[in-house]
């Protein structure tokens, strides 16, 4: 049995990674530093499976201690801060963690030895497309918040931990996640929860702006595919393919749920607001045989569902929000 260490692992995509983690069999070893973001609820069914680290990863010395006393043999490097709208806020936590966390984490991992490292990028490096084009592998990094640069900047220290000390390093470039158990700051919770209150809906511009939305559990499996046999000092996108307008989005979840368009406020813009991301998936789809299982028109219904079933956990959340709450864009 392989032992994985996960950070991030309290947080939306990394919860999800450990529970699918512990049913392909792995041992899993958490590091999480439990912000605002990180909640054990979303782990509790596979606690005692899974050996716990409350930590901040830019702790040099609790992390070189977790590696020297796991060993684990290979990481996934999902933890980070992680919403855009705060970074333009305050920079500082997501240089920190993003930048500073990983080079810890990364030094720790060459010390010890570990024979993958994944290392979670974002679709945001590559920066903003307009309405034609696509991201691939090797198109030149061109961040534009201060999220994606610290995002960036992670991505790149990775590489450069592979071409200088050849630490066994992977790049994983996955395009806007949603599913269950996501904090409700970003888009998706946002417009669920205002929607099923009948308060009015925020919407950035016009909502033109326009994402690809992966199922999280999609995500994960990718991971586990490129973790398993993916190409040691590659790059990979993970991208549905399926592009949304913002506005779009919206609108489907009011379906869903029954409710008038009329909740839609169209607010002021986000500075610098990428105008569209679209990666192009081929390399993971043609080399690892992975295509996304989960198709947005289901992938939206199960999560206004579970939502709605949950809403005990998100008013908990809601308690934590409020000048962020207005400004839920990832
Ligand atoms: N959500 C998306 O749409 C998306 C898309 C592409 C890439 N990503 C990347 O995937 C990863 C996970 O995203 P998410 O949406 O699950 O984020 P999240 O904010 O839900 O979770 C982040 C987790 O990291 C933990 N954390 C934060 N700072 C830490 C620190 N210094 N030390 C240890 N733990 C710390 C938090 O407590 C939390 O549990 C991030 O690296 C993010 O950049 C996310």
């Amino acid at each position: 049995m392989k032992k994985l260490l996960i950070t991030g692992g309290a947080g939306f995509i990394g919860s999800e990674c450990i529970r699918q983690g512990v049913k392909r069999g792995y041992k899993i070893i958490a590091a999480d530093k439990l912000t605002y973001a990180g909640d054990m609820e979303r782990i509790r069914e596979v606690e005692r499976d899974i050996v716990f680290y409350n930590t901040d990863i830019a702790n040099k010395e609790v992390v070189t201690h977790i590696f020297k006393k796991e060993k684990p043999d290979a990481v996934v490097h999902w933890a980070a801060e992680s919403h855009v709208d705060r970074s333009i806020m305050d920079a500082s936590p997501f240089l920190e963690t993003n930048i500073k966390g990983t080079q810890v984490l990364l030094e720790a991992a060459k010390n010890c030895g570990v024979e993958r490292l994944i290392n979670i990028s974002t679709d945001e490096v590559y920066g903003e497309l307009g309405k034609d084009g696509q991201f691939f592998e090797t198109t030149p990094l061109n961040p534009n918040s201060p999220y994606s640069v610290s995002k960036a900047s992670q991505d790149m220290l990775g590489r450069a931990y592979y071409r200088t000390y050849g630490l066994p390093v992977i790049t994983v470039r996955p395009s806007n996640n949603y599913g269950p158990w996501q904090y409700p700051e970003k888009l998706i919770p946002v417009v669920i929860l205002k929607a099923i209150n009948n308060e009015k809906i925020p919407v950035y511009g016009k909502g033109e702006n326009i994402r690809e939305w992966l199922f999280a559990s999609d995500c994960v499996e990718a991971v586990f595919l490129i973790l398993e046999k993916g190409t040691i000092g590659e790059a990979y996108n993970i991208g549905s393919g399926e592009e949304k307008r913002n506005v779009e989005v919206v609108k489907h979840i009011l379906q869903i749920l029954g409710k008038s368009d009329r909740l839609i406020e169209f607010t002021k813009d986000r500075p610098g607001h990428d105008f569209r991301y679209s990666l192009n998936s081929e390399k993971i789809r043609k080399q690892l045989d992975w295509q996304s299982q989960v198709y947005f028109q289901d992938g939206i219904e199960k999560t206004v569902r579970w939502y709605v079933d949950n809403i005990g956990w998100v008013n908990k959340k809601l308690e934590y929000l409020t000048t962020y709450w207005s400004m839920a864009y990832k």
